[in-house]
C-alpha cells in the first residue's frame, strides 16, 4: 500500500489521541504541539483527550498513572505523552516514582516493544555537539532502535533478598527469540527504507543473551538481502559513536543497552530539547497502529513555567505519531520540514541559542512552525 492510500484510509474516521502532559516543562510544550497538529491536520478529525500522569496525578489521585489515565489510553488510537518527575517525587519510595510508576507500566501494559529514538544532528546546529567540528560537520542523522519490554527491566527474579546475612540484589536478563526477532524485523524493514545499513549491538562475547541475540538478527539478514547488517560490540559501539557518527543509519539494540546509547547519541546531537521519540505496540487498531510518542529530554523542572523551553522535541514527536501511528506521512513530512525551516531562519531557544540568532521562548518557536507550514 503506498502513502496516499493509507493517507485515505486514515482521514475517514476520527482519531482519538491520548494527551498526557504531566510534570515540568511537559504542560507548556503540549501546548505547542497541539497547536501545530491542528494547524497541520486540517480536515483531519484529531480528538484530544487529556489526562493526568506522573507527579501531577500524584498530587491529584495518589497514583501516578490512574485508572481514568490508563482507560483513556486503551480507549485511543495512540497516546502523546509529555514528560515526568522532578525534585518533588524524588523521595518517594522507588516504586512510586513518577518515571518508574507510569512510564514502564504503560510500556508493558502497551506491549510498546519498539522504541525509536532518531538522534538527529542538523546541519545548523552541530555547533552545540560536544564533538570536534570536522567529525560532525554536516551533521548526522541516527535512528536508534530499542527493545522496550524485555531484558534486565522486566526479567523474574526481580529483587533484593537477605544472604548469609548480607543484602543480595537480583535483575535478570531474559530474551525469548520471538522478542529478538520482532524488534530485529522492524530494524531491518525500517532500515530499507532508509540507507540500509543496520547495526545490531549487543555483547555476545559475555552474555548468553548475546548470542542469541547476534544469532537470531544474523538468520533474519537473509531475508532482507538489500540491507546491509553489521553487528558491534555495546562497549566498542559506545566507542564508534563518538569516533565517527557519520557513518551509522539505523541501529538496533535490546533495552539497557538501548537506554544507556540512546543517551550517548542524544547528547552527540548537543540538543536533546530537539529529539523525539516513538514506542510502538503489536496492537493494531483499524488502520492504526497503536503507539506513545514523547521528547526524549524530560522533565526539566529548572526551567518549567518559564516559557522558555525548547518545544521541538514534542512537536517532531506529535509528528512521529501521525507517520507511525495513523499512516499520515506528508502531513509528518510537512511539520519536519516547518522545524528544519525554523531552525534554518535562525530561530533558537535558549537550550539551542548561538551568536547572532533570533532567541525566542516556548510560545514564539511553536507560532514560527506553525507559521512555516506549507
Ligand atoms: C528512558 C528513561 C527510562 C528508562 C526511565 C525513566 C525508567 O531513562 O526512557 O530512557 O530507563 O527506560
Ligand atoms: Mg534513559
Amino acid at each position: 500500500m503506498n502513502s496516499e492510500t493509507t493517507e485515505e484510509k486514515a482521514v475517514t474516521k476520527s482519531i482519538k489521541v491520548a494527551v498526557l502532559p504531566g510534570d515540568g516543562i511537559g504542560p507548556e510544550v503540549m501546548a505547542q504541539a497541539i497547536e501545530v497538529l491542528n494547524a497541520a491536520c486540517q480536515g483531519i478529525d484529531l480528538q484530544f483527550t487529556e489526562r493526568l500522569v506522573g507527579g501531577a496525578a500524584i498530587d491529584a489521585t495518589g497514583k501516578a498513572l490512574p485508572e481514568e489515565t490508563l482507560e483513556t489510553c486503551s480507549a485511543s488510537d495512540a497516546i502523546l505523552f509529555g514528560s515526568v518527575g522532578g525534585p518533588k517525587w524524588e523521595s518517594l519510595p522507588p516504586n512510586e516514582q513518577p518515571e518508574r510508576a507510569a512510564l514502564l507500566p504503560l510500556r508493558k501494559h502497551f506491549s510498546l516493544f519498539a522504541n525509536l529514538r532518531p538522534a538527529i544532528c542538523f546541519p545548523e546546529l552541530t555547533a552545540a555537539s560536544p564533538l570536534r567540528p570536522d567529525i560532525v560537520a554536516g551533521g548526522f542523522d541516527i535512528l536508534c532502535i530499542r527493545e522496550l519490554t524485555g531484558g534486565l527491566y522486566f526479567g523474574k527474579p526481580k529483587e533484593t533478598r537477605e544472604e548469609k546475612g548480607e543484602k543480595v540484589a537480583i535483575d535478570t536478563m531474559v530474551y525469548r527469540a520471538s522478542e529478538i526477532e520482532r524488534i530485529a524485523r522492524l530494524a531491518f524493514e525500517i532500515a530499507g527504507a532508509r540507507k540500509r545499513q543496520l547495526t545490531s549491538v549487543d555483547k555476545m562475547n559475555v552474555l548468553e543473551n548475546g548470542l542469541l541475540w547476534r544469532s537470531v538478527v544474523k538468520q533474519l539478514a537473509g531475508s532482507y538481502p538489500d540491507v546491509e547488517l553489521s553487528h558491534l560490540l555495546v562497549d566498542n559501539a559506545a566507542m564508534q559513536f563518538i569516533r565517527n557518527p557519520r557513518a551509522f543509519d539505523v541501529v538496533v539494540t535490546e533495552n539497557t543497552f538501548g537506554d544507556i546509547l540512546s543517551d550517548e547519541l542524544a547528547m552527540l546531537t548537543g540538543s536533546i530539547g530537539m529529539l523525539p521519540s516513538a514506542s510502538l505496540g503489536t496492537g493494531q487498531r483499524g488502520p492504526y497502529r497503536f503507539g506513545l510518542y514523547e521528547p526524549s529530554g524530560g522533565s526539566a523542572p529548572d526551567i518549567a513555567g518559564k516559557g522558555i523551553a525548547n518545544p521541538i522535541a514534542q512537536i517532531l514527536s506529535a509528528a512521529m505519531m501521525l507517520q507511525y501511528s495513523f499512516g499520515l506521512d506528508a502531513i509528518a513530512k510537512n511539520i519536519d520540514a516547518a522545524v528544519r525551516k525554523t531552525i534554518a531562519a535562525g530561530y533558537r531557544t535558549r537550550d539551542i541559542d548561538s551568536p547572532d540568532c533570533k532567541l525566542v521562548g516556548t510560545a514564539e518557536m511553536g507560532a514560527a512552525i506553525r507559521e512555516n507550514l506549507s
